[in-house]
């Protein structure tokens, strides 16, 4: 008998088609709208394989009703969404797509960075509002990047290929992680930061930590009253890694400069959120490795995890 996958969103017959003979696969009917919680709840009773995606939480009341499933493929790099310390007591393996989108996300980590310190966005709402009449000194005057410091807090794959970039530009490269990364080190000069150091003392402070006990609210209050002034906090990892009201506050005493966001405590943000009322902060809808390339590798990945759990050769990319 074939393994049946439950998939939690429509997906392209594409992605599908080359697994076709081997599962069962079975989906929700929408591509845009997340499965409702309790036709999940019933669909994974089923489930041999499971693919899922952030928008889903795989917790302990849902593994509970996961009789049969032996697989969890969750097209993230981020993981933070299922319980996986119950599911691994249960025996059921989780898959993530690390290294796939690493340098998609840095492309999009290094945007927002240079969006928000040239003001991009609100130089381009300047026109659609008819507001150049004339070229002044400092209208729209933003802040430099070469020669800057960049903080990077979190070096894991997709920090060294913002580093890498970091370079590129002309920029000095300090970062703090759990373990020093000697190789990036080397190759790319940065420099190893206690946090309370790195934050006196860098220019841009990028999040790229993973989402943990350990690092739920670590961007707290105490944290942005060490950051300089001038600094500008750009975060593209999880959004409960900042207490995003220590943040509002933060912006509006002036203790930092600006914000760049493409993650949110509490996904989907709506327009009422108070984030969105700083010209100084560019707010994203999660979109660090949404390229088309990109998502369609995550994909591929997800079904040859899947893949290989079921033919005996094993997930391509347990997660550790
Ligand atoms: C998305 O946020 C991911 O973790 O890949
Ligand atoms: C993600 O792949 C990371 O380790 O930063």
């Amino acid at each position: 008998k074939k393994p049946q996958i439950f998939i939690t969103r429509k997906l392209p017959e594409h992605i599908l088609e080359p697994f076709r003979d081997k599962f069962e696969i079975k989906m929700w009917e929408s591509e845009d709208k997340p499965v409702p919680n309790n036709i999940l709840h019933n669909e994974v009773e089923k489930a041999d394989g499971l693919l899922c995606l952030i928008s889903e939480r795989i917790d302990r009341a849902l593994i509970d009703r996961a009789t049969n499933l032996k697989i969890i493929a969750n097209m993230a790099v981020g993981y933070d969404n299922i319980d996986v310390n119950y599911a691994t007591e249960k025996g059921i393996i989780v898959t993530n797509t690390p290294d796939v989108l690493s340098e998609t996300t840095a492309d999009l980590t290094f945007s927002l960075l240079m969006a928000t310190a040239r003001r991009i966005i609100e130089a381009s709402d300047y026109l659609r509002e008819n507001k150049w009449e004339n070229w002044s000194p400092y209208a729209l005057a933003g802040t430099d990047i070469f020669g800057k410091t960049i903080g990077i807090v979190g070096m894991g794959r997709i920090g060294e290929a913002v580093a890498r970039r970091a370079k590129g530009f002309g920029m000095k490269i300090t970062y703090h992680n759990r373990n020093r990364k000697p190789e990036a080190e080397k190759s790319l000069g940065a420099l190893y930061r206690e946090f309370d150091e790195l934050l006196t003392e860098a220019d841009y402070v990028v999040s790229l930590v993973p989402l943990t006990g350990a690092t739920k609210y670590l961007f707290d209050k105490n944290v942005f009253e060490k950051m300089k002034s001038s600094a500008i906090f750009i975060n593209v990892s999880r959004g409960q890694v900042v207490d995003e009201t220590a943040l509002v506050n933060a912006l509006q005493e002036n203790q930092i400069k600006a914000a760049g966001l493409d993650v949110f405590e509490k996904e989907p943000i709506q327009n009422d959120h108070p984030l969105l009322n700083f010209d100084n902060v560019v707010c994203l809808p999660h979109i660090g490795s949404a390229s088309v390339e990109t998502r369609t590798r995550m994909l591929e990945l997800c079904m040859e995890n899947l893949d290989g759990f079921f033919n005996g050769s094993g997930p391509v990319t347990p997660i550790s």
